[in-house]
């Protein structure tokens, strides 16, 4: 049975399911599988946004095993660099629109992907959907059980389930360079307060608090997102994103105030950064912490971010006041209409879903693996206690990383919250926030 906070985290992605279920009759599902080719010949092309340390090695985990099990077919890696995918999804929807779809692309499960290939807002039956149900693939392949319910929910639409969820990552992350904490004893902060103290004591030693890049903005999403997390809990994270409250509740407002004191810790050149070059400073040491998803581990483990080990020369503790949360970012997979080599591409989903594959790629990448019928053994103590928070604590879906809210109210807001990171100007950001609210509902 379903825990009550797993059912919260299904609010969103069940809100527009219903509403979609309200204002549609039926609508079939023409594609057929029998007709398609045997896979492992011609060419197969995989899209992503994964090209930083760590997720390189993570994505070659999926491809290796790919060309291992059709060494005649020729795997086409079209990974487009950018954190975050903000650039990799520009290109994926002008090839969409295009009808030049690639095989098969990297998705966030959620609102991202159904809000924008799936059904988008405002369209009221399945004219606009560009994606296959993959159902069959998760019936045959006994999927239907190994991946937790609530994963496949936030990738299904009106009962069809549109792409194969690889991995979790945790949003909510901080991490720290050990050695800097110790040398100027320092212990990890559990609340905004202790943070300052904590970065005043750094700053004393011209060491800088926190780095971040803000080269793309989602970085200080993720902040956002934290610290909302923080101040109103998780019920009211969802609430909030799921559009059931005031634009600028005294939460929002009072998050906005926390996270100018953030931004005062930072890194002042943060402009010309991104999310690794960030992470980088605290591998380094010139920089203490990073707040960032735990893709870092995976960075800070690869051979660009240093090899570290984990637990030893990196910590990780939560973002203040979000212990007993878990802000869930979960890369997803789907099967886009005339993918080219689909017999291919449904193969390489077949390989995405893999439990060894599962289980490799996560301990690449620094997440855990989607599936729930892994064993935990082989990963780190800082992966360990991650897949015990997954099973115990109140799971979030995060706005940063397109789970939360479709993309036609999350873009403005990135923005919005890219000039606030400059001017620090909160009537200005929940002026946006208000003009734009109505997207969320
Ligand atoms: C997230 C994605 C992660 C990681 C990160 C930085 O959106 O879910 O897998 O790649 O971006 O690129």
């Amino acid at each position: 049975m379903l825990s009550t906070t797993r059912r919260h985290f299904l609010t969103i992605a069940t809100t527009a399911f219903l509403a979609a279920m309200t204002t549609m009759g039926c609508s079939s599902d023409t594609t057929t599988t029998s007709s398609s080719p045997q896979p492992g010949t011609g060419q197969v092309e995989i899209f992503s946004w994964w090209t930083a340390g760590g997720e390189e090695e993570a994505l070659k985990v999926i491809t290796d095993d790919f060309k291992t099990r059709y060494p005649k077919a020729t795997l086409i890696n079209a990974a487009v660099v950018g954190g975050s995918g903000t650039k990799a999804r520009e290109e994926l929807k002008k090839r969409m629109s295009d009808n030049l779809p690639p095989d098969t692309f990297q998705a966030h499960g959620g609102r991202e992907l159904i809000g924008t290939y799936v059904r988008p807002r405002g369209i009221t039956d399945d004219s606009a959907n560009k994606m296959e149900d993959l159902t069959f693939l998760f019936t045959e392949q006994g999927w239907l059980s190994a991946f937790p319910k609530q994963l496949i929910d936030i990738v299904s639409f009106e009962g069809k389930i549109y792409s194969v969820p690889v991995n979790i990552h945790k949003g909510n992350s901080v991490f720290y360079n050990k050695k800097v904490f110790a040398d100027n004893n320092i212990t990890p902060p559990k609340t905004f307060a202790d943070l300052y103290t904590v970065a005043t004591a750094l700053q004393a030693k011209g060491i800088t608090p926190i780095a971040i890049g803000t080269r793309d903005s989602w970085p200080i999403t993720m902040i956002f997102d934290n610290i909302i997390l923080a101040k109103g809990g998780a019920a009211f994270f969802k609430d909030y994103f799921a559009g059931k409250k005031a634009a600028d509740d005294p939460v929002i407002k009072d998050s906005l105030e926390e996270m100018k004191k953030v931004i005062d810790i930072m890194n002042t050149d943060s402009a010309t950064l991104s999310w690794d070059d960030a992470a980088d400073r605290v591998a380094k040491g010139t920089a203490a912490m990073t707040f960032m998803g735990d893709w870092a581990k995976g960075f800070f483990t690869s051979e660009k971010g240093g090899k570290l080990v984990p637990d030893q020369d990196f910590g990780e503790f939560n973002s203040p006041g979000t212990d007993n949360a878990f802000v869930v970012v979960t890369d997803t997979f789907g099967l886009p209409k005339g993918a080219p080599a689909r017999a291919n591409a449904v193969a390489l989903l077949k390989v995405v879903g893999d439990k060894t594959v599962q289980t490799n790629f996560s301990l690449k990448k620094g997440s855990i693996p989607a599936r729930k019928d892994i064993d935990a053994s082989s990963f780190d103590s800082i992966g360990k206690a991650t897949i015990q928070e997954f099973a115990t604590a109140d799971l979030v879906p995060s706005f940063a990383h397109g789970s939360a809210a479709d993309e036609e109210f999350a873009t403005p807001i990135n923005s919005a919250i890219a000039t606030f990171f400059k001017d620090k100007d909160s009537d200005k950001l929940l002026g946006v926030l208000r003009t734009n609210f109505a997207r969320l509902r």
